[in-house]
């Protein structure tokens, strides 16, 4: 048996260690109104990336005032409760990992998804879970060991894929945005206008907002102020804002793990349009699986 991460289970949900289960259940009783704006992401999506866009479209391209962190202005609904975010002013944004049938609905209230390939996001979520030691104790923890309780769907906020197939059963509601890591990643200008959109703020049409969104949401900006975006790491961790780059699970996948992801990728979505996301990610991990 190899090294596990430590999780709080509660009402069979894996959630960090030190997330009051208090503030877990009052997040499910949040009454979701008009005007909320819903970040929905599986971890390591990049949540944190598209909370600072919104902010900063918000803000007419204005980064967060110093001592501020993104938490203050967009919290985690089930890390804090129901509460604090009933304390905020209205027009409020929210972020969450909770699966679609978990997260409070309105239908006047917005739902922003972001996606990633899983392979990514598998090892994104291992450097993660490596470094906040006091929610894992999994500093010593190895890829391997981690990649078998990712592929279990035992790591905190459930399985990927039920988590991606709950909000992508509502992908077509007119109050639902579904947007990849890659996309963004791709064509960063094109997301904000789409974001801007979806959040009915015109500012983006000014090209100086703009050019402000995107050199402030950049990598290299926002890799610089790690402390805005999550308590630091300890050193010798990797950085919150890590790699950002598509492609970093060629470095941590054998060829067994990129076979058996696959095999679970195409169990759950075969014949999906979600298959259609990944078309690299997916060639290049069928490349290396026919090498196992
Ligand atoms: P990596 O670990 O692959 O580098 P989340 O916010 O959902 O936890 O996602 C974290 C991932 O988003 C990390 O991926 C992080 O580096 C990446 N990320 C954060 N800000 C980014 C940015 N401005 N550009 C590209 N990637 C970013």
């Amino acid at each position: 048996m190899g090294r596990k991460p430590s999780y709080v289970w509660h009402d069979g949900f894996a959630m960090p260690s030190g997330f009051p289960e208090r503030a877990f259940d009052s997040a499910l009783e949040y009454e979701a109104g008009p005007g909320d704006l819903f970040i929905a992401t599986y971890p390591k999506c990049g949540t944190t990336w598209v909370q600072h866009i919104v902010h900063l479209i918000a803000n007419r391209g204005a980064p967060l005032p110093a001592g501020r962190v993104l938490t203050d202005t967009i919290p985690h609904l089930e890390e804090v409760g129901r509460g604090v975010v009933e304390a905020m002013p209205k027009p409020r944004c929210i972020k969450t990992h909770l699966p679609r049938s978990l997260t409070p609905y309105h239908p006047a209230a917005r739902y922003l998804l972001v996606t990633r390939n899983p392979f990514d996001c598998a090892v994104s979520f291992f450097h993660h879970t490596r470094g906040f030691i006091k929610h894992y104790d999994f500093a010593d923890g190895s890829f391997d060991d981690y990649f078998e309780c990712f592929i279990a769907g035992e790591v905190d906020f459930g399985d990927y894929f039920d988590h991606l197939l709950s909000w992508y059963a509502h992908s077509d509601d007119d109050n639902m945005l579904m947007l990849t890591y890659e996309g963004i990643s791709a064509d960063p200008r094109a997301a904000v206008l789409t974001i801007a959109q979806f959040m009915q703020a015109d500012c983006a049409r000014d090209e100086a907002v703009l050019a402000a969104v995107l050199e402030h949401s950049s990598f290299a900006s926002m890799s610089k102020d790690q402390q805005r975006w999550s308590s630091a790491r300890p050193d010798g961790m990797p950085a919150f804002v890590r790699r950002g780059v598509v492609g970093d699970w060629i470095n941590h996948f054998s060829a067994a793990q990129a076979a058996r992801l696959l095999e679970k990728f195409d169990r759950r979505l075969g014949g999906l349009s979600l298959e259609a996301l990944w078309p690299e990610t997916l060639a290049e991990a069928r490349r290396l699986a026919a090498t196992a």
